[in-house]
């Protein structure tokens, strides 16, 4: 079974795509630490993420066994990969990777913003995971402080409208969510109801 869970960030999607993978026993990907790690190449690298070529040159010289999670999860990666993931070199050389792994036998569940729609339109379940921006400000603002930055939490809004309005902008494959995808609405729940409402729609997209 092929699973594609998208939103916008700190919708809950990431939450919800690995609980749905231990649930079924899938293999799961983040498609996210992609484009983050581009961006983390391409700022170590001295070059400017909005500079198409040296992106690209990132995207394709990417080893994603060798991705460090410490360094992707900081506010200027999420920031930075924002940009270069707008750059259609990019999409276009993470694509294979993405795919690859939706194919592999058995099925997979894929995070992302455009996995319903471009890396797996075929996907037997879509899920749509928004919330407020509210309430998704306040998570990602406690997710950041959790890991020791010092953050304000207006600075965590402006900064994940302005990742919102490019990722939902830029032309090539934009954050939309796709005809047929569920859309789950998680900012009334906590992560125990989110993640049993997204096994609920899993699992009665199994039955016959
Ligand atoms: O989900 P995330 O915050 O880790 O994603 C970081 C950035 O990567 C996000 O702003 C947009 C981009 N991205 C994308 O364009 N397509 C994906 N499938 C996943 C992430």
């Amino acid at each position: 079974m092929l699973i594609a869970v998208d939103g916008p960030l700190a919708s809950g999607k990431g939450t919800i795509a690995r609980a749905l993978a231990a649930r079924f026993a899938l293999p799961h990907l983040d498609t996210g630490t992609l484009y983050r790690a581009v961006a983390v190449a391409v700022l170590e690298a001295g070059s400017d993420p909005s500079d198409a070529s040296a992106a690209e040159a990132a995207a394709r010289s990417l080893d994603p066994s060798q991705i460090d999670e410490a360094k992707i999860r900081t506010a200027g990666a999420g920031a930075a990969a924002s940009i270069v993931s707008a750059h259609p070199q990019v999409r276009a050389a993470l694509k294979h990777v993405q795919q690859a792994f939706a194919r592999q036998p058995g099925g997979a569940v894929l995070d992302g913003r455009d996995i319903g729609t471009v890396i797996a339109p075929d996907a037997d379940v879509k899920l749509f995971v928004t919330a407020s921006a509210e309430v998704r400000a306040s998570r990602r603002w406690n997710e950041l402080v959790g890991r020791g930055e010092t953050v304000a939490l207006e600075q965590v809004m402006s900064q994940l409208l302005e990742r919102d309005g490019r990722d939902a902008a830029r032309p090539d494959a934009p954050l939309l969510k796709a005809d047929d995808a569920i859309e789950l609405d998680t900012t009334d729940m906590d992560e125990g109801e989110a993640i049993r409402a997204a096994i609920d729609i899993v699992a009665g997209r199994m039955k016959p």
